[in-house]
């Protein structure tokens, strides 16, 4: 059997590493298709070389551009691809362009589609992550969901009989590579910070990084860096662009902008973190199985579980909130949160979902 991993943004090199690894142990060929739509060294080549990624086959280099030209770009190339390439199945994984182009490509080429985390939604139709999530798992063929209330959210769009639950790759990437970054990762060295003396922040959605919005949030955030905790920032480019456009902006000495950094250093940045505050989707995982509480900068997530779970509150945007959440974390012993947490973990699989994911395709093959 051959399969064909299409890919693009940080969040999915991060997906596709133990999936790639698991089909290559049950003797699978997975050709791997990088659009380009993340093309920075510190965006996407430090994710292949710490994961163990093999070489991108292809790589599209579609680059930046606005959601219909990326899209379109990213449709007409990995057409191509999948002419040439002849997979027996195709997979995507996810919620970015490069999900929604692959597709859109596989379905009109009849090419049988396997989506990876599959069923999640937000409800928010305003987040172009939500359509693409949509349109990705009606046109799929197996809907591989992380969690039950992605299978219930499948359920209700009439695709049951296309899921199954297969858990998180997510936890499979943390589990498999916490210790490394233990081991390997000398960030907190380098940026000077000791085990649960900081938070680390993250933010780049859509919604937050539009000027009338960030501008006033990174205010309340610097605050909170210069009288309650120092802050650690890697700024994704997104946000750098719009930062730069506010002159009036200045950083406190006590919240650090950094670049990105690559996933073992986030890793060991969350896993000694006082707290996290976050809009991503997979920063909000990736603190929950480190047993690091997480302040949500959205209104609504697709990870309920850690909310339910006692690990995750949302604030959205509104400097309020985001105070009251901070202040309530630093009220609470570490550990007290750790112990709350370990036992929801299992919402979220056994660190085996990339071996389900391929079982799954290969029953259906
Ligand atoms: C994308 C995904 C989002 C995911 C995120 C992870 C969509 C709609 N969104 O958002 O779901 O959580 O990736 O990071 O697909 N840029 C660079 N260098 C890069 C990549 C991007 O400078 O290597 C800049 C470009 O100016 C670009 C902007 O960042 O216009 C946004 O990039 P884009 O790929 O459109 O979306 P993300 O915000 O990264």
């Amino acid at each position: 059997m051959r399969t064909l991993s299409i890919v693009g943004a940080r969040p999915q090199f991060i997906k596709l590493a133990p999936v790639t690894r698991a089909l290559a142990s049950a003797g699978v060929q997975d050709v791997i298709v990088h659009t380009g739509q993340h093309y920075d060294a510190g965006m996407s080549d430090v994710f292949f070389d710490e994961l163990g990624i093999p070489q991108p086959d292809l790589n599209l280099s579609v680059g930046s551009g606005s959601h219909g030209a990326q899209t379109a770009r990213m449709l007409e190339l990995i057409e191509a691809a999948i002419e040439e390439q002849k997979p027996d199945w195709v997979i995507i994984y996810g919620d970015t362009n490069s999900t929604v182009a692959g597709a859109l490509a596989a379905a009109k080429l009849h090419v049988p589609i396997a989506h990876v985390e599959a069923g999640l939604r937000s409800f928010n139709r305003a987040m172009p992550e939500e359509i693409n999530r949509i349109v990705a798992d009606h046109v799929s063929d197996l809907l591989l969901a992380p969690t039950e209330t992605a299978m219930q959210n499948l359920g209700t769009e009439n695709l049951a009989a296309r899921s199954v639950l297969t858990g998180d790759v997510m936890l499979d990437a943390v589990r498999y590579n916490s210790a490394v970054a233990e081991q390997r990762s000398t960030i907190l060295d380098d940026l000077g910070v000791d085990d649960r003396s900081y938070a680390v922040l993250t933010l780049h959605r859509a919604s937050n990084t539009e000027a009338e919005t960030l501008g006033p949030l990174m205010r309340t955030l610097n605050t909170i860096a210069e009288e309650q905790i120092p802050i650690v920032f890697p700024m994704h480019p997104r946000t750098a662009a719009a930062m730069r456009a506010d002159e009036t902006f200045t950083a406190s000495e006590r919240l650090q902008i950094v670049e990105p950094v690559g996933f073992l250093d986030m890793l060991a940045l969350v896993g000694h973190a006082r707290f996290a505050l976050t809009d991503s989707g997979g920063l909000q995982k990736e603190a929950y199985f480190l047993g690091c509480p997480c302040v949500t900068l959205r209104e609504e997530t697709e990870w309920l579980e850690t909310v339910n779970g006692g690990g995750n509150v949302l604030v959205g945007p509104d400097p309020e909130r985001i105070v009251t959440a901070v202040n309530d974390w630093l009220d609470v012993d570490a550990a007290t949160v750790r112990d709350r947490i370990r036992d929801s973990v299992a919402s979220f699989g056994d660190g085996h979902a990339a071996e389900a994911i391929v079982a799954a395709i290969q029953a259906r093959s």
